[in-house]
């Protein structure tokens, strides 16, 4: 039987986006843009060759594709433009709040200030407003550099605390532990700033990992995380605590040989607060509602399945009880309506 679920259902959607990488939202016709602009050789001239680079099976061929390909961030403009080009698709996809990784050592460790990334994507933030978008900036540290670099990254950016709401950890998880950045984590609660962080799929340790950032760091939110279903007690722990998982069935699919969406089903029974998300689309092959559609399509999805999963991410994300009820309402007049 097919899901009662349409794309245009989907689309429409009001939702929350909170787990979004704004450097895997770079399209290859916009790196071919920037790569003239910048007068940069990336080895490529067309969008079919670009795409014919795009070749990976887990997370770390994934990785070894997605950092060179940075390089054409150069210029404050160049991260504003990569910005609004996802906002404007982030308008067309209903995405009501969106808060947005950025990984700013990828950048410094390349010769660019930290000030040239964060004010080219800031501005886009206060731009996105024009498009009823309400757009948060979250600072992920990279996981395979030292806990120095962190250190020095975090101590940077809190004079720009006032532009980014919340801390994150991405990249190359095998044997780059959460603890590792217990320090960090501890420090940015300090400065108020709110704490998620990566615990990807199918990882060497993944649910001592999922421990570590619910019981020992404790983080709001864990993106992805969905191997926390391998622990009942864990899961029961998150459901209490209203953790939420940020899960993305595009992304999955291409590290892993699944969407992995009976763990979300299961999670969603379990009255845990998963929710759906894009991760890197320019890569994975959709944006947020051709997630939604996906898991929807393949794992037979009821409507009510689909606008709880977009409960949960107006529920979890970072904004005040007032804003989200006023989302959640706009979401129940849209499910009573389509
Ligand atoms: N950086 C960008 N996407 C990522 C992912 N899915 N996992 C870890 N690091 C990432
Ligand atoms: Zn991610």
């Amino acid at each position: 039987m097919a899901t009662e679920v349409t794309k245009e259902f989907t689309q429409g959607l009001p939702k929350a986006e909170l787990h979004l990488h704004i450097e895997g939202t770079l399209e290859p016709e916009l790196k071919l843009k920037l790569a003239k602009r910048n007068g940069i050789d990336i080895g490529q001239e067309t969008i079919e060759e670009v795409k014919e680079t795009y070749n990976y099976n887990d997370l770390a061929s994934f990785l070894a594709v997605y950092y060179p390909a940075m390089n054409v961030l150069q210029k404050e403009e160049d991260f504003y433009d990569l910005a609004m080009d996802y906002l404007r698709r982030a308008a067309k996809n209903n995405v009501r709040h969106v808060e947005i990784f950025f990984d700013p050592q990828a950048h410094t460790s390349r010769g660019i200030a930290f000030e040239t990334v964060i004010n080219g994507l800031y501005r886009a933030t206060v731009d996105a407003r024009a498009l009823n978008i309400d757009a948060r900036l979250i600072m992920c540290f990279l996981r395979d550099l030292s806990r120095e670099s962190a250190r020095k990254t975090l101590e940077e950016s809190l004079q720009y605390k006032d532009k980014f709401i919340g801390v994150g950890l991405d990249s190359d998880e095998h044997n780059n532990p959460p603890m590792k950045f217990f320090n960090q984590f501890t420090e940015a609660t300090k400065h108020g700033l709110h704490v998620t962080a990566h615990a990807d799929i199918d990882q060497k340790n993944s649910i001592e990992h999922i421990r570590e950032l619910l019981e020992v760091i404790g983080v709001e939110r864990v993106d992805h995380g969905t191997n926390i279903v391998e622990d009942p007690d864990l899961v029961e722990f998150a459901a209490k605590k209203e953790i939420g998982f940020t899960s993305c069935p595009l992304s999955n699919s291409f590290v892993t040989p699944f969407m992995k969406g009976k763990e979300v089903l299961e999670l969603l029974s379990k009255g845990v607060k998963v929710s759906i998300h894009s991760d890197d689309p320019a890569y994975f092959g959709g944006y947020v509602s051709d997630n939604y559609y996906a898991i929807a399509d393949k794992y037979n999805l009821t409507k009510e399945q689909v606008v709880k999963l977009a409960r949960n991410s107006f529920e979890t994300s970072w904004i005040s009880t007032e804003q989200k009820s006023i989302y959640i309402e706009e979401l129940e007049k849209y499910a009573k309506e389509n």
